[in-house]
């Protein structure tokens, strides 16, 4: 019998930060949940129930406290890592982090921030045909040639994303993690970044875990959806299946709240 080959997945994930000889935040607290290859996955919740923690643990930024990371079908987690599939995922992951302004060095120009995945995995022997790669990439994500010597700082916080989005498909990934990548754009722009995504996605069909706090953006993304409350995934399913026949109580209260997309008023009401 053949397994469902998940291209990522995670068994029984747990990541507990101990903070005090006494408190222990338990992150991530037993989540179990596989992406598909050519899926894209939304992940949703709100601040602080450890989207971003299962990120970095899919990844391997962190290692998990127990529970296992596995990566098409071999544990990349842990001391039973599968050295080979690590350095598989390494080079056929990229990541897109929500701060494009943290994440991009402020003191490269595009063209080097956009060729170094390429640079580190495979080296550019041929410079001009590494160019011409880098200007068809930004042109995928709606930039141009004009953009390659720009620092970050001069360019908006949308561009600055689209950058990251250049960068990560200079590799041909199979699976993209993308922690909230709108989620600190201007409102008027966010639409074009999910947008963009949207079509990328539908273009090449990589994989992605995509990470938000906005249901809209979700159901608009994604193939399945997992929503996490207090570091557990609470409900998955299709986006048809949780949208619109929502099992949890969690989940059912998530949608019938209004989704509010000023920050301040964000901040607030979860403080409530
Ligand atoms: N490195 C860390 N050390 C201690 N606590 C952390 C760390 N990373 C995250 N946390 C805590 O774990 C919980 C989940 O955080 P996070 O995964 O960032 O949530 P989300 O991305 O859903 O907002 C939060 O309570 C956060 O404060
Ligand atoms: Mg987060």
């Amino acid at each position: 019998m053949e397994e469902i080959s998940y291209i990522c997945e995670a068994r029984e994930l747990k990541q507990y930060f101990p903070i005090r000889s006494d408190y222990t935040v338990k992150a991530v607290d037993g989540v179990s949940f596989g992406i598909m290859p050519g899926e894209v996955f939304g992940l949703v919740g709100e601040t602080g129930c450890g989207k971003s923690t299962i990120a970095k643990d899919l990844c391997g930024i962190y290692n998990p406290t127990s529970g296992e990371v596995l990566y098409k079908g071999r544990v990349v987690s842990g001391k039973a890592a599968d050295k080979e599939y690590v350095e598989r995922r390494k080079k056929e992951t990229q990541i897109v982090f929500q701060d494009s302004a943290a994440a991009l060095n402020p003191r490269m120009k595009v063209e080097d921030i956009v060729l170094e995945p390429l640079l580190i995995q495979q080296g550019i022997p041929d410079k001009k045909a590494a160019i011409e790669k880098c200007v068809k990439m930004l042109e995928d994500v709606g930039l141009g040639a004009e953009h390659l010597g720009k620092l970050p700082g001069e360019l908006s916080g949308g561009q600055r994303q689209r950058v990251s989005i250049a960068r990560s498909l200079m590799v041909d990934p199979q699976l993209i993690i993308a922690d909230e990548p709108i989620a600190s754009l201007d409102i008027s722009i966010q639409a074009q970044i999910i947008n963009l995504f949207k079509e990328i996605q539908e273009q090449r069909k990589f994989a992605m875990l995509f990470v938000a706090h906005d249901l809209s953006v979700v159901r608009f993304i994604s193939d399945r959806v997992g929503v996490m409350y207090m570091g557990k995934l609470v409900e998955t399913g299709t986006t048809e299946e949780v949208f619109n026949a929502p099992q949890h109580e969690y989940t059912k209260k998530l949608l019938s709240s209004i989704t509010i997309p000023d920050p301040r008023r964000e901040r607030a009401r979860r403080v409530v």
